[in-house]
């Protein structure tokens, strides 16, 4: 595999490293990367409280991070050498790739590099050492979300699932169908630190797209980390109980203050294991008092909420947008984990620009659950794709359909794209309800 240490350039080294304790000499390095992250995402610098509890998240997450360091010395009065000009952190989750199969994946984030050192291959080079790496270790998927769409393609990362920010409207129009099936009880946040990792380990189980969560979201949901890295003393949060009495829903909610109108409750974290917690929690965030509004910025696009509601415009979403990028490693390997719930046979062409996974394979499912994947170097293909576009098509969130309509799967049998379709499908809507 390519070494990650290797030096790229004279210019250029490059460090990876784990995330050590608080009182490991090799600290300091760490919260020097993560303050190079946050200038690269021109957020504040981070306190000292910040960085420690953010940093033993990091390590319990098990992340590697990567820097890249100028060789040469640095000009007087600018930042230090021992300021990485690159970053770049990875860390391995399984992915629920559908029908309650989890595959690891090699969860790329904090990906910057500093204005000044832009454009001279950086980024390719760490990214293109570290999904080689990855493939070397076993990983069939790696993934990441963009904070623009031009970047990943090019890497062969392909956009898998979606989220929307949605405004619901919690005045006299807002009524569900139904009946609640359990109870909802208001709770002190900090119990989430406890409970939500348990609703959560369900809905990884059950739900497409899901990537298991990382330390840091229990902290956030409990109030136990603000921006500041104090307790965010705004977080309120509710609990639904189920009828055996287990909790298998919670909201984790913010009031956004009385000095705009209208009144908005902001959903800071909504996690349900079954159908009836999820509208019912729904339930009680319109009954809230005083509220107007209630935002969430990582809804599904496919929302059971909208159906459940008598009034379906209750729910305003304006912003649609892409949120897990895949990138397969691995053909043969990620497709024989997935399960196919219609049978068929494809024959794949893949190109892929970094040389790793492309190739020509049979797809062969019997609607049962495991379907056989051969080599099929020299048959006729039935589509000819790129790795980014399987990446999309992978948890059945896009249409394979409408990829060829795009001019980006190419159809070589009439019909192959809408097998794909049928074959890629999985039990419902693919979300990610876990940013990184
Ligand atoms: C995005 C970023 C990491 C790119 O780093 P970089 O070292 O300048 O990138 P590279 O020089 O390795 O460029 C690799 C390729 O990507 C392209 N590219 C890089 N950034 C791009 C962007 N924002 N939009 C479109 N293409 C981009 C380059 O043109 C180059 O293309 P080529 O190799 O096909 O010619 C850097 O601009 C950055 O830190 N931006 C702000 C933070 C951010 O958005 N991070 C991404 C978080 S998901």
């Amino acid at each position: 595999m390519a070494d990650p240490n290797e030096i790229r350039s004279e210019k250029y080294s490059v460090q990876r490293f784990p995330v050590v304790e608080q009182d490991d000499p090799g600290f300091s390095r760490c919260s020097t990367w993560v303050q190079a992250v946050t200038h690269g995402f021109h957020q504040d610098r981070r306190s000292p409280e910040y960085l420690a509890k953010t940093l033993d998240a990091y390590r319990l997450d098990g992340r590697e991070l990567t820097g890249v360091y100028v060789n040469c010395g640095v000009p007087e009065h600018s930042l230090a050498a021992d300021v990485p000009v690159g970053t770049y952190a990875t860390m391995r989750k399984p992915l629920n790739i559908g029908f309650g199969r989890q595959l690891d994946a090699n969860l790329v984030t904090s990906v910057t590099v500093r204005g000044t050192h832009r454009r001279n291959g950086i980024l390719r080079g760490m990214i293109t050492a570290d999904l080689e790496g990855a493939k070397d270790d076993g990983l069939a998927l790696a993934a990441l979300t963009a904070s623009e769409g031009s970047i990943y393609g090019r890497f062969g990362f392909g956009v898998a699932t979606f989220e929307r920010s949605i405004t619901v409207d919690t005045g006299p129009r807002f009524r569900l169908r139904g009946e609640p099936s359990g109870t909802v009880e208001v709770a002190d946040p900090a119990v989430l630190l406890e409970i939500a990792p348990k609703v959560f380990e369900r809905v990884q189980r059950a739900a497409p797209g899901s990537i298991d969560r990382q330390e840091y979201y229990r902290l956030v949901a409990s109030g136990s980390i603000g921006r500041d890295g104090k307790p965010d003393a705004a977080i309120r949060s509710a609990l639904h109980y189920g009828a055996d009495g287990t909790v298998d829903g919670y909201v984790s909610y913010r009031f956004k203050g009385w000095d705009t109108k209208p009144y908005v409750m902001e959903i800071v974290d909504l996690v349900a294991a079954t159908n009836a917690a999820y509208l019912d929690l729904w339930r009680f965030l319109g009954s809230i008092d005083l509220i107007d509004q209630v935002i969430w910025a990582e809804a599904p696009v496919d929302d059971p909420l909208t159906w459940a509601l008598e009034d379906p415009r209750c729910v305003d979403s304006s912003d649609i947008r892409d949120m897990l990028w895949l990138r397969i490693l691995d053909v043969p390997a990620a497709l024989r984990a997935r399960g196919f719930a219609a049978a068929g046979r494809l024959v794949l062409e893949i190109a892929d620009p970094l040389g790793l996974a492309g190739g020509t394979w049979a797809l062969e499912a019997d609607g049962g659950a495991a379907a056989v994947v051969d080599d099929a170097s020299g048959e006729a293909p039935d589509l000819t794709l790129d790795i980014a576009d399987l990446g999309s098509m992978y948890l059945g969130a896009v249409s394979p359909v409408t990829l060829a309509a795009a001019g980006r799967v190419r159809e070589h049998t009439q019909g192959a794209a809408f097998r794909a379709q049928q074959l890629f499908a999985v039990e419902r809507s693919a979300h990610c309800l876990t940013h990184f």
